[in-house]
């Protein structure tokens, strides 16, 4: 970023399978079928084996302590410039190598699918981290509905580009719009999520309304904020943060203690709210789901 610059997941935090399961159980069978059967389905939330029980960042925090450079640089300025943009109505334009491209109202697109409850460990490059509740809709759900053909190797997204109400987007910050991508098999991942909120209020423009990517496992700057576009492509898409500094940001920005950004160390991390630092974990804690995709790659030269 443009910045000047403990202890690993005890085991109690873990949840065992069983007490998860039957907590499971319990919510299916009971309160949460309840619920469920009362609520239209996009309100309707489903708890996740993904889901950490870590002690979750304070609303005020995760509110007030962004980046999101198109309303300011500085971690206040998202917050105070959030009311100048509008984010309604959306669309999202899907384009590329599928079967279904179009322009979708962003209702039409969340409204069919259960929106579920995540709560993730969010690791910004910057070395500070977060845990955060969000609610949103599996990102490769989404994705088979447009039917993605043999030629969509990666995903490419967007964010709004709209000076008069994104102030940083009036200073050659970075180059805009704001883009990021996956490879198909970490968009279709289970953990990559499409949110469109958090503690369980509508997703604060700040936080990169009205819906943006979370990839837990990867650097903060993966999870682009306020989408209006996904493209389908053979070969891998430029990203803002690796054309501004491609010896620092790479393509896949996998959360990797072992790999120092060349301006600092990244073996550690500062979870805000607390005052001493933790080690960061390999795939920020999320290396059981996701290592296996990266089999055989040198994640010193994929960083
Ligand atoms: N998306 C856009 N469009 N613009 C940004 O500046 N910043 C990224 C990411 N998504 C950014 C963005 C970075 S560096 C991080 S760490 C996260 O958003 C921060 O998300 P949060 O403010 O919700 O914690």
């Amino acid at each position: 970023m443009l910045i000047k610059k403990n202890v690993s997941i005890k085991s109690s935090e873990i949840t065992p399978e069983s007490i998860y399961l039957d907590r499971r159980r319990f919510i299916q069978g009971g309160v949460g079928a309840a619920l469920a059967a009362t609520l239209p389905g996009s309100l309707a939330t489903a708890a996740s084996r993904y889901s950490t029980t870590e002690e979750q960042t304070s609303l005020k925090d995760i509110t007030r302590y962004n980046n999101f450079y198109e309303l300011g640089t500085g971690k206040g300025d998202p917050a105070l410039n959030a009311g100048r943009l509008h984010t309604s109505p959306w669309s999202i334009a899907v384009s590329g190598a599928c079967e279904h491209p179009g322009n979708y109202d962003l209702d039409e697109l969340i409204k069919p699918e259960a929106i579920e409850d995540r709560v993730y460990r969010l690791r910004c490059v910057e070395a500070w981290s977060m845990v955060i509740p969000w609610q949103g809709v599996p990102l490769g759900k989404i994705l088979k509905r447009f039917a993605p053909t043999s030629k969509a190797r990666y995903v490419a997204f967007r964010t709004l580009l709209r000076p008069a109400e994104m102030p940083g987007q009036r200073r050659d910050i970075l180059p805009w719009p704001y883009r990021e991508g996956l490879r198909m098999d970490e968009a279709m991942h289970p953990l990559t999520l499409l949110a469109t909120g958090l503690y369980g209020k509508e997703l604060p423009n700040q936080n990169g309304a009205p819906i943006r990517l979370v990839v837990p496992w990867k650097y903060g700057f993966k999870s682009i904020k306020s989408i209006v576009s996904i493209e389908f492509t053979e070969t891998e898409p430029a990203t803002t943060w690796n054309l501004k500094g491609p010896d620092e940001y790479g393509f896949y920005a996998n959360v990797n203690p072992a790999v120092d950004h060349p301006r600092w160390s990244q073996k550690k991390e500062r979870r805000i709210g607390d005052i001493f630092k933790r080690p960061t974990l390999p795939f920020n804690g999320y290396a059981e789901e996701v290592a296996s995709l990266y089999a055989g790659m040198d994640l010193q030269k994929y960083y």
